[in-house]
């Protein structure tokens, strides 16, 4: 009868939209294949970054950072650290002890930087980055102190020393006026002497990939990669100092800030992004720019999912057609909700709740394609991420010779931390892509802060013993 024929219908509507619903995901689905091809690519970017006839024009740029050792456990002294690039910015007091008692003790503050310092002068964001770091002095007592102090600084520097470094592009959230092409060094310091108020020696500036392979390196000598799967995505590595050809010299190592994160910007990943990734990368503030990273990172990783969300709500799959305010707002998918939302402990319901607290009002069949279109973006994410980690152990592999490596890589970040699978599923694909390398995977304990401490201890030694 009439009412059979109305369920084949609607029988038929629903098979007919998960069908199309899939079809939207299946190009989120990369093959070993396509990866393997991801491990390739990366592999050739980072010749061309370490090469000095193709530097110029590299998108991986393969900065040196100067740091040429992991630490010896020597490293002693107070220190001032900041991490400048993250999801917050903090000012660290950081104590290391060196011998018997070796121990490193940490004190850190949390400051908001509000959007329009992030997006407003150059003057005004070291001016603000200043005075947070007089409230903490004053919060230490320590104002008279005349510390040493480390500046992880997370975004691409072009290093001549240790201590100096040009500003390449703003990446992430920030875009502040007239610090690109500049000396963050000298805007941190002009900045302290407008203020004065107090003085500090800025000793090192710190990619945080860096500070969080310091820091894992010296519980673990093994490390020599650092990672980060947070707010951005991009790592470091021990590198020979005869393929970094943008330094002079060819005794020992160097670290080198890969500045993975611009892969693709030659278009090299065109055929593996989609039509939300460059939804995504168009309305960002750097258009073309750090497109690996947009499809690899937290801040992204949300706005990929919305963009998904609104092409499946104009096809009328979800929340029965009606976008909402809420969905059009940008930012709203942060790391932490999609950790939360893929969490397997979750019942649908709670899924459901979550939307409601971002404002959107879901159906139970809403929750359950909202949790799949999640786990789609996330999984890829972690396995372009782990596609790049392989070429990078296997470059390392090369350069010892050997047919088996073993080697620690440091993490940090809140995608690593916060996320249920990602580092699962990075892992695995790093296992699958580099079977000749064992990788140990080490959380770092506040890299950005211990770190950037461990590399001021560092230049302090090696500035004395020029000095005697
Ligand atoms: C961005 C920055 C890079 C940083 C990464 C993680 O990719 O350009 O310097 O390491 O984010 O914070």
């Amino acid at each position: 009868g009439k009412g059979a024929a109305m369920v084949t219908a609607v029988a038929y509507r629903l098979a007919e939209q998960s069908k199309q619903i899939s079809q939207i995901l299946s190009e989120f689905r990369l093959t070993t294949e396509q990866l393997l091809e991801v491990k390739n690519r990366m592999r050739v970017e980072i010749q061309n970054g370490l090469s000095k006839s193709t530097h110029e024009s590299a998108t991986v740029k393969m900065l040196p950072t100067f740091v040429q050792s992991t630490p010896n456990g020597t490293e002693h002294g107070d220190f001032l650290a900041l991490d400048l690039g993250g999801t917050n910015f903090r000012v660290l007091l950081v104590k290391i002890r060196s011998g018997k008692k070796r121990s490193v003790e940490m004190h850190n503050k949390i400051y908001a930087i509000p959007l329009e310092v992030m997006q407003g002068t150059g003057e005004e964001l070291f001016d603000h980055i200043v005075h947070c770091i007089s409230d903490f002095l004053d919060y230490m007592g320590m104002k008279n102190a005349r510390l040493p102090l480390g500046f992880t600084f997370s975004f691409p520097c072009k290093q001549t020393s240790l201590d100096a470094g040009t500003l390449v592009t703003w990446t992430k959230g920030f875009k502040a006026t007239d610090c690109e092409g500049e000396d963050v060094v000298g805007l941190l310091r002009d900045a302290i002497k407008r203020r004065e108020e107090f003085e500090l020696d800025v000793v090192a500036i710190v990619n945080d990939t860096v500070g969080t392979m310091m820091t894992c390196a010296y519980e673990e000598p093994t490390c020599e990669v650092g990672l980060i799967a947070g707010t951005g995505s991009n790592a470091c590595y021990m590198e020979e100092m005869r393929n970094v050809e943008m330094v002079d010299g060819d005794d020992g190592q160097m670290c080198v800030n890969m500045e993975w994160g611009a892969f693709g910007d030659n278009g090299c990943l065109d055929d593996m992004r989609t039509e939300y990734d460059r939804a995504v990368d168009d309305l960002s503030l750097n258009p073309g720019k750090q497109r690996y990273e947009k499809m690899c990172s937290g801040m992204y990783l949300g706005e990929i999912v919305r963009n998904i969300l609104i092409d499946m709500t104009k096809k009328g799959f979800l929340f029965r057609g009606q976008i909402s305010e809420t969905l059009k707002t940008r930012g709203i998918f942060e790391t932490k909700f999609l950790s939360q939302i893929e969490s397997d402990r979750l019942a649908l319901l709670q899924v459901r709740s979550i939307l409601q607290h971002l404002g959107l009002d879901s159906t139970c069949d809403d929750s359950i394609i909202v949790k799949e279109v999640c786990g789609i973006v996330s999984r890829r994410a972690a396995q372009l991420c782990g596609a790049g980690m392989a070429a990078v152990v296997e470059k390392i592999r090369e350069n010892r010779g050997v047919d088996h490596l073993k080697i620690t890589v440091g993490v940090d970040g809140t995608l690593y931390k916060l996320h249920p699978h990602f580092s699962l599923i990075m892992h695995q694909t790093v296992n699958e892509l580099a079977p000749k390398c064992s990788v140990n995977f080490l959380l770092s304990e506040d890299g950005s802060g211990k770190g950037a401490a461990l590399i001021t201890a560092v230049g302090c030694r090696l500035r004395q013993e020029l000095n005697s």
